[in-house]
């Protein structure tokens, strides 16, 4: 008996959209001896790095996971320097964006954000909005919570307002209401910092992502880590509830 034909390997594939926990900055201090606000401002870095990476590769989209709801409830002065670390972000970092061709965004609840934080993000926005190189979406004050229950309020409105009959509101529609919904949702997800959770990031646009997580703190990130993330991707196969066979658009598996 001759062996069956080994398959092809898996063309190179790039993910057309990629989003980030971006997990391990206080670790990545505490290890040092020093506060958890260094962590952050050395995670800043590795947040160019990544950028740089999507650039490179010709990734589309990028959602970076800053700051979580659940993360108002830290100590007051972590709080409080990662605050000033947006803004010092939002005041450096936006030119040189826009002169690289990333449209950047925000997602979340921004009204939790003082003034001068949001008055950046808009200006931001507003800079960038003709951009099509990359889309950089910050989750910022975000829960994937928050966003579903955001966008039941706003197709209950419709539907008070008689703008919208209950039977109408089906999948295809609520999609429309999330975060990001212009976007494809993300192929890739990854995650820094060893731990193997979501932690209430983008439930909704998260239901057939690949999944990857490395040990490495998000202040150690290089591209080689990225690159091994890419890899792993461009080597699975998705399927999306089907079979491999019909994934592979073969014939010649029994459906039943
Ligand atoms: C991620 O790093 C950054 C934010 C959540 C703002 P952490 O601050 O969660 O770092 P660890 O997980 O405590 O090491
Ligand atoms: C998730 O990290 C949020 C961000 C990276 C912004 P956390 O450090 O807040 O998540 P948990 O608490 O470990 O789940
Ligand atoms: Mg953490």
């Amino acid at each position: 008996m001759t062996a069956p034909p080994t398959p092809p390997p898996a063309a190179p594939r790039v993910p057309r959209h990629l989003a980030v926990i971006m997990d391990g900055n206080g670790r990545w201090a505490q290890q040092r001896h020093r506060p958890r606000a260094i962590g952050h401002r050395a995670g800043a870095r590795a947040v160019n790095l990544c950028i740089d990476f999507c650039l490179d590769k010709g990734i589309g989209a990028l959602t970076l996971f800053a700051f979580s709801s659940e993360n108002w409830g830290r100590p007051e002065d972590e709080v409080g320097a990662l605050m000033k670390l947006f803004l010092n972000a939002l005041e450096r970092e936006v030119s040189e964006l826009h002169r690289r061709g990333v449209r950047v965004r925000f997602i979340g609840d921004r009204e939790r954000f003082p003034d001068g934080i949001r008055a950046r993000m808009r200006e931001a926005e507003a800079l960038t909005a003709g951009n099509d190189r990359l889309a950089l979406n910050i989750a910022a004050s975000y829960g994937g919570r928050q966003d579903i229950a955001a966008a039941a309020r706003s197709l209950a409105e419709d539907v008070a307002a008689g703008r919208l009959r209950p039977e109408q509101v089906d999948e295809a529609l609520f999609g429309t209401r999330v975060a990001l919904a212009d976007l494809p949702p993300p192929d890739l997800f990854i995650r820094t910092g060893g731990d193997h959770r979501v932690s209430n990031f983008l439930l909704w646009q998260l239901a057939y992502t690949e999944l990857w997580f490395t040990e490495t703190l998000w202040p150690a990130l290089d591209a080689a880590t990225l690159q091994r993330a890419l890899d792993d991707y461009a080597s699975r196969e998705r399927r999306f509830g089907l079979t491999g066979a019909q994934v592979a658009g073969r014939q010649d598996e029994p459906t039943a």
